[in-house]
């Protein structure tokens, strides 16, 4: 294993947070912060912040990040936002088959797939999702569920795609929960999407793809969570939205 072969990226997912004036006071806070940052730094924030999100973050290392893309151009899809229509705003990445979305939006492993298509063929980089429930860890299911909704994603992405798909390991029980996952168990979850990546792609360019654990990962846990082989940076939800505590993250993932 080598880290060193893959960029690191903290994220952080706003979720339904923040207006936009909200959204613009938070990054400018933030960036003098994560300037100089050893590792990419990515806000993935509400459509509707994106304007002043990416205005905000001009002349910065952060990059603005959506939340979801719809895998169709363009047509009668109300409230759905298509990858053009991002790349336009300014995005860059694209957050893709949250478990959120799986739960409470009927976002299935298909549309995952799709959505990531989409994302890659407009220039985007995807951040694909993936992660076990309490119940399906308790049967044993986590590393057969991983691999599968990792090869699920990624079908028909291509080797050069790949470059710029990055998989977010949140294991459900982990997410808002306070309940992190152990260093050794979100180093697990990721090792299984690695060898998922590896089964698809082969062994030399697993290695080059980033692997994000999400789920409380948080100030006082990220520097252990990060030390991890196989975890090469954080998908962060709660302690995304204060730039104190964000910024702690980002500067664990430099160590
Ligand atoms: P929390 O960090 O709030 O647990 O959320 C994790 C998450 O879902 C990031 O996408």
């Amino acid at each position: 294993m080598n880290k060193a072969k893959r960029p690191a990226v903290i994220a952080g997912n706003w979720k339904m947070n923040k207006t936009p004036a909200e959204a613009a006071a938070l990054i400018e806070e933030m960036k003098p912060l994560v300037a100089g940052a050893d590792c990419k730094v990515v806000l993935c924030v509400p459509a509707i912040d994106i304007p002043a999100a990416v205005e905000a973050a001009k002349g910065s290392n952060i990059e603005i990040g959506a939340e979801n893309v719809h895998f169709k151009a363009s047509g009668a899809y109300t409230g759905e936002i298509a990858a053009n229509m991002l790349t336009e705003a300014g995005v860059k990445y694209v957050v893709i088959g949250h478990s959120e979305r799986r739960q409470y939006f009927a976002e299935t492993d298909q549309t995952v797939n799709l959505r990531t298509l989409a994302a890659l063929n407009a220039g985007l980089n995807a951040i694909v999702c993936v992660g076990e429930t309490l119940e399906q860890r308790e049967l044993g299911y986590t590393e057969t569920l991983l691999k599968f909704q990792t090869k699920m994603a990624l079908t028909n992405v291509t080797e050069e795609q790949l470059k710029h798909v990055i998989i977010a390991y949140e294991p459900v029980w982990a997410i808002g929960t306070g309940v992190t996952a152990t260093a050794d168990q979100a180093d697990e979850g990721n090792g299984y999407v690695r060898a998922a990546i590896a089964e698809m792609y082969g062994k030399e360019i697993a290695e080059t793809v980033t692997v994000q654990y999400g789920g409380s990962m948080n100030a006082g846990n990220a520097e252990e969570l990060l030390s991890k082989v196989n975890v090469d940076g954080g998908l962060i939800g709660g302690a995304s939205l204060k730039a104190g505590d964000f910024s702690v993250i980002v500067k664990a993932a430099g160590k």
